[in-house]
């Protein structure tokens, strides 16, 4: 097949069944190896420097190529340069691998093609479908709302432009006409303020930056030796600033930090936030799955206590990129923070109709929307929540496995408490004992020989000032073995600098 195979008009375009039929086998059959020889390849290498500066120089192409020369040019420029994720002794950042059903349900969206903005379509009812479960597994009320967005980062704009919306209504401030600068009847200015321990995540500072509060508003709230969010502390500042004529707009509370997997006291939060009546946003981006888990179910209960929560089913439920969710307990107040329909033209019943039911559209800030919703579904249809909860405790052990192998290795020391998937360790060894940056160095060089190397692939985060070495386990296919060769790379690599 090429762009000019036959005569058809637009036959480019207008693909046969068999053509469907082959591409799809050798897209599938690319898929198959790529998948099952992962282990066997290095962890991650990166792009040559030449050949990513032919890519930034080649020129649109003015004609057309065969499907078969596009493929040849994936497999040879592209699908050898991975980030790394698929790997299973890759253990940085929050990327899990593609469940191979959300591979293929993204590719059955794709062929749908719609646009989720509303209507009375099937891909509307399957996001409205997969609402309902989160709501029914968060714990959230029937009558809340939610959409699928990017990830966590779109969930936080989301949550927070909501959260602000309701803050300033209870002033009698249009925000949505007026704007951003609150003043009081006198005309003074209103401080809107923010709350976050130092250990929110940084795309909740860029929310707060992009909806005009700006980031000298966020309030940083004391955290204990667990990195956990003090209620206590909150309560206080909260009661001071209220009293001081401030208007809080939200407290962002953490159900699993990026850094640490600390659980920020949900419940106890969303008391204090209850009693000032203040917006609870729940940031679930990465520990929010393991609710389905025994062990954690308890502890993140009271995520069903928020006013907002993101959660990515890219990282922990291992669907593909991207399949972020908001929820928000009160539907009325999103809809009221987004629709651009007078609410007498709004229609909130056309369900025997093309309108369907209200535009999902009108909560949030896209209007062409894509099809994520499928591969959730699809996920969720596939695993089960009993089957998430299997998987997302296995990472759980693999990570407990990494921590007890640092807890007994001498020139390592674990950062406890070790939280969900994550670890934090570093390397310390005892001739540089007492020597803080040349433990930091060492560190980071063995962090990036690590990373280069091929045989795992680690982040890093800083700590109490210090830099440590971070393993986050997001990985069904990581075994045992898998965490016992991460383990001797990284000694071999501290070993090698010493
Ligand atoms: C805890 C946490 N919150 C929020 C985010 C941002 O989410 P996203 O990248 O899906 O926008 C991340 C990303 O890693 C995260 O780990």
């Amino acid at each position: 097949m090429s762009s000019t195979a036959d005569d058809r008009p637009n036959a480019e375009f207008l693909w046969t069944a068999d053509e469907h039929r082959r591409v799809g086998r050798e897209v599938a059959d690319w898929i198959a190896t790529y998948l099952t020889s992962l282990p066997a390849a290095p962890v991650f290498q990166p792009v040559p420097t030449d050949a990513a500066a032919a890519m930034l120089a080649t020129p649109v192409p003015e004609a057309g190529e065969p499907i078969d020369a596009i493929l040849h040019r994936f497999e040879q420029e592209i699908g050898d340069y991975p980030f790394g994720n698929g790997h299973p002794r890759f253990s940085a950042w929050v990327n899990s691998p593609p469940a191979a059903i959300g591979i293929y349900a993204q590719t059955l969206a794709a062929a749908m093609n719609p646009s989720v903005a509303g209507g009375n379509h099937a891909a509307v009812w399957v996001e409205r479908q997969v609402i309902e479960w989160f709501k029914s597994i968060f714990g959230f009320p029937h009558e809340s709302m939610g959409l699928l967005v990017s990830g966590s980062s779109a969930a936080a704009i989301t949550g927070l432009a909501v959260a602000r919306h309701a803050a300033a209504a209870r002033i009698g401030w249009d925000m949505r006409s007026a704007g951003a600068h609150i003043v009081s009847e006198s005309g003074a200015p209103i401080r809107m303020l923010v709350y976050e321990s130092a250990e929110a995540h940084s795309c909740h500072q860029k929310a707060v930056e992009l909806l005009g509060l700006g980031s000298a508003q966020i309030r940083v709230v004391p955290s204990d030796d667990a990195l956990r969010m003090l209620p206590d502390a909150l309560d206080a500042m909260l009661a001071a600033d209220i009293a001081a004529g401030a208007l809080p707009i939200a407290v962002i509370a953490s159900a699993g930090t990026v850094n640490t997997g600390a659980i920020d006291p949900l419940d106890a939060l969303a008391s204090v936030c209850a009693r000032h009546r203040v917006w609870l946003h729940v940031d679930g981006g990465y520990g929010a799955p393991a609710i389905l888990t025994d062990e954690y179910r308890t502890q993140l209960a009271a995520i069903g206590r928020a006013d907002s929560v993101g959660i990515d089913a890219h990282k922990w439920m291992y669907v593909p990129v991207d399949a972020g969710m908001v929820l928000v307990r009160d539907a009325k107040l999103m809809r009221d923070t987004f629709s651009l329909v007078p609410p007498y033209l709004r229609s909130d019943d056309d369900r025997h109709g093309v309108h369907g039911p209200p535009w999902l559209s009108e909560y949030g800030s896209e209007q062409t929307r894509p099809f994520r919703a499928l591969k959730v579904w699809m996920a969720l249809r596939y695993f089960g929540t009993s089957g998430y909860a299997r998987l997302i405790s296995h990472d759980i052990a693999m990570a407990r496995r990494l921590a007890d192998r640092v807890r007994t290795t001498p020139e390592l020391e674990l950062r406890e408490p070790q939280g969900l998937s994550i670890v934090c360790f570093r390397a310390v060894p005892a001739a540089l004992e007492g020597d803080d940056a040349a433990v930091d160095a060492l560190n980071q060089r063995v962090l990036a020989s690590l990373q280069l190397g091929g045989k795992a692939f680690l982040s890093s985060t800083v700590l109490g000032g210090r830099t440590w070495l971070r393993s986050c386990v997001v990985n069904p296919g990581t075994t045992p073995e898998d965490i016992d060769a991460v383990l001797d790379a990284v000694l071999d690599a501290v070993r090698s600098y010493l």
